[in-house]
């Protein structure tokens, strides 16, 4: 991926970190999800007081951007760390890479994990999620 883009990206999903709502953990985590035709979508993890109904940053990214009609992606950036700290990458949780498998393609789909603009790697949906199970499956 263009390197700008990319650092675009992380600049986006960073930015998402004060708007993440985190009265429990604590652990702020900002996404941002790229169309097909180059539009992006950001997400924040949205925690609950029952703890079960907390929606990840990825999911809210996705979320957003399907409920408006995209249903085509090609990278999501995310970032997250204890008090929006960033010293570690915030690798997409199990679930949040299963809403991305109903709709990416796991060999090509981006996913970037940063934790500055300078630190950051790549990997694909497929490396994340090897063997996933997809509409392709029930097709
Ligand atoms: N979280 C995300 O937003 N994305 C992930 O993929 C991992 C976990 C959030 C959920 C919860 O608000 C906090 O991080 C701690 O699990």
């Amino acid at each position: 991926m263009d390197r700008e883009l990319v650092q675009k990206m992380i600049n986006l999903a960073t930015e998402q970190l004060k708007y993440s709502y985190t009265p429990y953990s604590h652990f702020k985590v900002g996404a941002a999800l790229l169309t097909k035709e180059g539009k992006l979508y950001t997400g924040c993890n949205i925690e609950n007081a029952a703890y079960t109904p907390t929606n990840c940053a990825e999911r809210t990214a996705f979320f957003k951007a399907v409920s408006e009609g995209e249903r085509e992606f090609q990278a999501i950036c995310v970032v997250g760390g204890k008090d929006g700290v960033l010293t570690e990458y915030a690798a997409p949780c199990g679930v949040c890479r299963q809403v991305m498998m109903e709709f990416c393609n796991p060999e090509t789909f981006q996913i970037i994990l940063a934790t500055s603009e300078e630190q950051y790697e790549i990997f694909t949906l497929k490396e994340l999620l090897p063997l996933g199970f997809g509409p392709d499956n029930l097709a």
